[in-house]
């Protein structure tokens, strides 16, 4: 892990995974004060919005932070300005292969790249167009995911890569156990969302966080493609009305498309903008009902609101235990 914190500037290279709306100025900074590593989450921010939303994390944290911008972003470049301006010490790319130029205008900015690999392959390829370090996400994780485990990523990706790069690995991770195994494997560090997203100093509403405690591993399900001419991201999600309302939605689409009453390009349109808003309206405005509920299946281990400190100490001693316990030295 030393490989790791150093690259990142964090006592311990646990980094909280960008969360939209949820990894603001406040739990970025109370994260990378606690000896982790917090990632402002970009989403759809303006230019301006992020601007102001470095500032505040700068006004409040003394350790570095990233920041995590989506790939399709049509200001894409201008957001890199801005890190740039703010000297931002880590960027983070999400969301698809970053467009060409993007790891460049980064590194002249002056920033570290950290992009997201879904195979050896795309990983080689990304670390040859200059990025300093990988994240490796399987389909446990809350959020947008790919089609693969995070075990079979690990087993796929570190033994090629982690030696002579630096791969952190993301997805289910609820546990310190499961941080010591990845280590052993080679990962140089650990990023976490779902055990962050409930933690005192976050800014999710308390009906978010209620959610979250009562859910298990099961509850939180992958979007369901319905009809495969209706293109739909898989997000994994706590499940709940609005995702039933999403099914039905598309099957609703779909015989539009087949009466011949919309186009192709307004029926995806549609299933598009079912869910605008909806992260915003579940994470901010508590509706837990019809808001998305972006959960990893490590929910089920998020019992009840602990401060970041605590979960970051919590999985050190976890990890540390699982290491002693393997050398043959008891933990003290
Ligand atoms: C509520 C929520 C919102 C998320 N939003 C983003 C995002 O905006 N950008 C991103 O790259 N990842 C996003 N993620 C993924 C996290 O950054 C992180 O990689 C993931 O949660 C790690 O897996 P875990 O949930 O099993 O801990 C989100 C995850 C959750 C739970």
């Amino acid at each position: 892990m030393a490989r790791g914190s150093e690259f990142l500037g964090s006592d311990w290279a646990i980094l909280c995974g960008a969360m939209s709306w949820v990894s603001e100025r406040k739990l970025v900074s109370v994260i990378s004060n606690a000896g982790g590593f917090g990632v402002i989450a970009c989403g759809a921010m303006t230019p301006e919005l992020l601007d102001a939303e470095i500032a505040g994390t700068r006004a409040l944290a003394n350790k570095p932070f990233g920041v995590n911008l989506i790939t399709m972003h049509p200001d894409l470049f201008d957001l890199i300005d801005v890190c740039a301006r703010h000297e931002v010490s880590h960027v983070v790319l999400a969301g698809g292969i970053p467009p060409k130029g993007s790891l460049d205008a980064i590194k002249q900015g002056g920033a570290k790249v950290i992009c997201f690999a879904p195979t050896v392959a795309l990983g080689k390829k990304l670390l040859r167009s200059g990025a300093d370090a990988l994240v490796i996400e399987g389909m446990e994780a809350g959020g947008h995911i790919g089609p693969v485990a995070t075990s079979v990523l690990a087993q796929e990706i570190l033994p090629e890569l982690a030696a002579e790069h630096l791969i952190f690995v993301a997805g289910g991770i609820g546990r310190g156990e499961a941080i010591a195994s990845y280590l052993e494997m080679g990962a140089c560090g650990v990023q976490l969302g779902t055990r962050f997203a409930c933690a005192t100093e976050s800014i999710a509403h308390p009906d978010f966080k209620k959610a979250f405690f009562r859910a298990s591993a099961r509850d939180a399900i992958t979007s369901v493609q319905v009809d495969p001419r209706l293109p739909v991201i898989p997000v994994r999600a706590l499940k709940n009305k609005g995702t039933e309302e999403f099914t039905a939605k598309q099957v609703e689409v779909a015989k539009l498309l087949d009466s011949g009453s919309i186009e192709m390009g307004e029926a995806q349109l549609q299933i598009e903008h079912f869910w605008a808003g909806a992260l915003r309206r579940a994470v901010i405005d508590g509706d837990v009902a019809s808001g998305s509920l972006m959960a990893g299946q490590s929910v089920g281990m998020v019992k009840r609101e602990e401060p970041v400190a605590e979960i970051i100490a919590a999985l050190l001693d976890e990890c540390e235990e699982a290491l002693a316990l393997r050398t043959g030295v008891a933990a003290q």
